[in-house]
């Protein structure tokens, strides 16, 4: 059975603040989605949040990029707004960047992970839902998963995984794309994923069989809007299992985390931490950033889950060591590397302070 599987992902409104979604807000998105389930534009859905980004999971045969898919997902995100606009949520409609739908919701706002494939025997999906961070977050776990035979033994001793995996890999910023295969071409393809401000792996594709094994949310908002808006706060879908990695090869990059931007203000650098589905608030200085995975089992297009992958003790010493790289990084205060690079930074008044000073800047 051909499957297109999308996640589409909007911040509508925060509750408290930026820390997470209001239940009223879900209802309203499950009831759409519903609608649209009853009428036969979506074999199935799921509905759920990831600190303040509503998240649309959704399965159908309408293949990606689809107009009536997407703008399903705009008209849901505009209902959701305005019961964020009635309970008078922070930031309400944020993400939402037009007026009016336009064919897509790609360079809308919203952020989208989409993928078609032939439904298998036991197909495993796993999909990584993150806040308070940016599109470039998932380079460094998906070359883990994919290309690091010390976090996935298939690669060295799994037979149908042995030949490696292709990365579609994206330069944001000129709008470009590149193909790497791995492990040939990996100290090439590092060169580039090791800056993910500019570049984002966007998909992974098992080399033999050309079959996609991952699908990211590239968009950059800050890019979309030119000017302050949101976090990009990212999702991926994984194939698990199979000719793909296991779960738990999937999940394994997350057991030690990874330094992230995105933080308050979307202007400090910050640890990636792996929580359960009712600990994705983000409180301690608006974060810090967090990751859920959703584990699925497809069964013709109906989702069989989600099981929360992150509720697991086995990830209890990622939580500590990200709350101590947190504390760390925290004493930095106002300071670089903990706040970002002048011109990553979200938030800024240089540009106001710097022109009020300049006349005191004396030449040296
Ligand atoms: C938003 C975020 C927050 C906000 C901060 C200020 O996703 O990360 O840290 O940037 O709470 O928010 P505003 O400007 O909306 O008051
Ligand atoms: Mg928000
Ligand atoms: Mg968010």
């Amino acid at each position: 059975m051909e499957i297109t599987l999308s996640v589409i992902k909007a911040d509508v409104g925060g509750y408290v603040g930026h820390s997470s979604c209001h239940p009223d807000v879900l209802q309203k998105a499950k009831e759409s989605l519903e609608r649209a389930k009853g009428k036969g534009l979506l074999i199935d859905y799921h509905v759920m949040a990831c600190g303040d980004d509503l998240q649309l999971i959704m399965t159908h045969q309408k293949g990606e990029d689809n107009e009536e898919i997407h703008k399903l997902a705009w008209d849901t995100f505009v209902d959701c707004t305005n019961i964020a606009k009635r309970l008078k949520l922070h930031g309400a409609g944020q993400d939402l960047l037009a007026d009016a739908f336009s064919g897509n919701v790609r360079a809308m706002g919203p952020g989208v992970a989409e993928m078609y494939f032939t439904e298998r025997e036991s197909e495993t999906i796993v999909i990584f839902m993150a806040d308070k961070t940016a599109s470039g977050a998932w380079n460094l776990p998906l070359y883990k998963i994919f290309a690091d035979p010390f976090n996935t033994i298939g690669l060295v001793i799994a037979p149908n995984m042995h030949s490696g995996f292709t990365f579609e890999v994206h330069d944001v910023t000129e709008k470009k794309k590149i193909m790497f295969n791995a492990p040939e071409e990996i100290y090439d393809m590092l060169v580039f994923i090791g800056s993910p401000h500019r570049y984002a792996v966007k998909a992974v594709y098992h080399k033999e069989s050309g079959e996609i094994a991952a699908s990211s949310s590239t968009q950059h908002l800050a890019l979309i809007a030119g000017r302050y808006v949101g976090k990009d706060d990212p999702v991926c879908i994984v194939r698990a299992q199979g000719k793909f990695p296991a779960v738990g090869e999937i999940l394994e990059p997350f057991a030690s985390p990874n330094i992230v931007k995105g933080w308050m203000r979307g202007s400090h650098h910050g640890p990636l931490m792996p929580v359960s589905f009712c600990q994705a608030r983000a409180t301690r200085f608006d974060g810090p950033p967090r990751v859920i995975a959703a584990g699925f089992q497809l069964a013709n297009g109906k989702f069989v889950g989600p099981n929360d992958l992150f509720d697991d003790p086995a990830f209890d010493l990622a939580r500590q060591q990200a709350n101590e790289i947190a504390n760390f990084l925290r004493r930095l205060g106002p300071f670089e590397p903990h706040r970002l690079p002048l011109d990553e930074m979200e938030y800024t008044t240089m540009p106001e302070i710097a022109k009020k000073l300049a006349p005191r800047f004396k030449d040296m």
